[in-house]
């Protein structure tokens, strides 16, 4: 098999040098009690990338589920994310992934969003204190052994330019992780994030729970004259235009499945078929935070 169709060993060069692979485990909302042996479960069947929050509650047990998949550790890539309440305490926010974690390091240290909330009141943003001042601190991370790359996660072209052009902003985020699936495209903030040299991850890479892409007739027809599976063709599809995709799930066949992509991948015009699907939905919105995040035109 060429290294062309042998997708799960496929990496993305990060501009750090670092070498990303093209396919992790996601864990949002695997509970307590299901994560450790979702995380056991892709180990064995071969990932070797693994994708967390603090947020998710879970990192303890992911930690567990790695030591007891028996991979060396600096065979895996591990993202975890710093929480919205803990923008004023990043040195403690790492410090509290790595214990939750069992770890030394991780590879990918993520700004969840950016949304500096209060954490006394959830509903309220600091007065004095945004994503910037947040970046700055986590550059300070970098050089102390216990992040490898420092990224952000849900920034738009507007945030990312307030980022990108402000002063303190020394170091420019290895990856910007991002809802990404042929229903939420955002081909303008993928443009946008490859020319200033920042990776993209795409997350709800399926749709998320009860993906509605499922019942998508052209996607239903392409994996069926495929003889592969609509999450198959999914993942391969987000792989081939150029992101690696962190597809979640507790249950071990599936696990399985969403990792066997080698030997095969989609033509130039099934690319465009899943490329050119009409419906849009957003899993992942700014309602739930204090502040607004995505401004309008900055994603599509
Ligand atoms: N940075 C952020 O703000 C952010 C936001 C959202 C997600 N994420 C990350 O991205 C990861 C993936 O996104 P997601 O969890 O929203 O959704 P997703 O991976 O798009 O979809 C997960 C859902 O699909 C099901 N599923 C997985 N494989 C399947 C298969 N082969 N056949 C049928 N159903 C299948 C899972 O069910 P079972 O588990 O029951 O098998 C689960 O309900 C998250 O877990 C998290 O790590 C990050």
């Amino acid at each position: 098999m060429s290294q062309h169709n042998a997708h799960t060993k496929k990496t993305y060069t990060l501009a750090t040098g670092d070498k990303m692979p093209a396919i992790g485990l996601g864990t949002w909302q695997s509970s307590p009690g299901q994560v450790g042996e979702a995380v056991k479960a892709a180990i064995g069947a071969g990932y070797r990338y693994i994708d967390t929050a603090l947020a998710y509650g879970n990192e303890a047990e992911v930690g567990e589920g790695v030591k007891a998949a028996g991979v060396p550790r600096e065979q895996l890539w591990i993202t975890t994310k710093l929480d919205n309440p803990w923008h004023k305490r990043v040195a403690e926010g790492i410090d509290t992934s790595l214990k939750n974690l069992g770890m030394d390091y991780v590879d990918l240290y993520l700004m969840h969003w950016p949304c500096s909330t209060d954490p006394d009141d959830l509903k309220k943003h600091y007065p004095d204190w945004n994503f910037i001042d947040t970046w700055r601190e986590m550059q300070k991370l970098v050089g102390t052994g216990k992040v490898r790359n420092i990224g952000v996660s849900n920034f738009d072209i507007v945030n990312l330019e307030k980022l990108l052009n402000d002063p303190s902003c020394k170091i420019k985020p290895a990856v910007n992780q991002i809802e990404l699936h042929p229903n939420n495209p955002s081909k303008k903030l993928v443009t946008y994030c490859g020319e200033k040299g920042i990776h993209c991850t795409g997350y709800s890479c399926l749709g998320s729970t009860d993906s509605p892409l499922y019942k998508d007739a052209t996607l239903l027809k392409l994996a069926e004259a495929k003889g592969k599976t609509p999450q198959q063709c999914l993942l391969q599809w987000g792989i081939q235009k150029g992101w690696d995709v962190i597809p979640k799930s507790v249950t071990a066949s599936r696990i399985e499945a969403n990792f066997d992509l080698d030997g095969w991948w989609l033509t130039d015009e099934e690319v465009d078929q899943l490329d050119n699907l009409k419906d849009r939905f957003k899993v992942c919105g700014d309602d739930w935070l204090p502040i607004k995040v995505f401004h309008e035109g900055a994603i599509e």
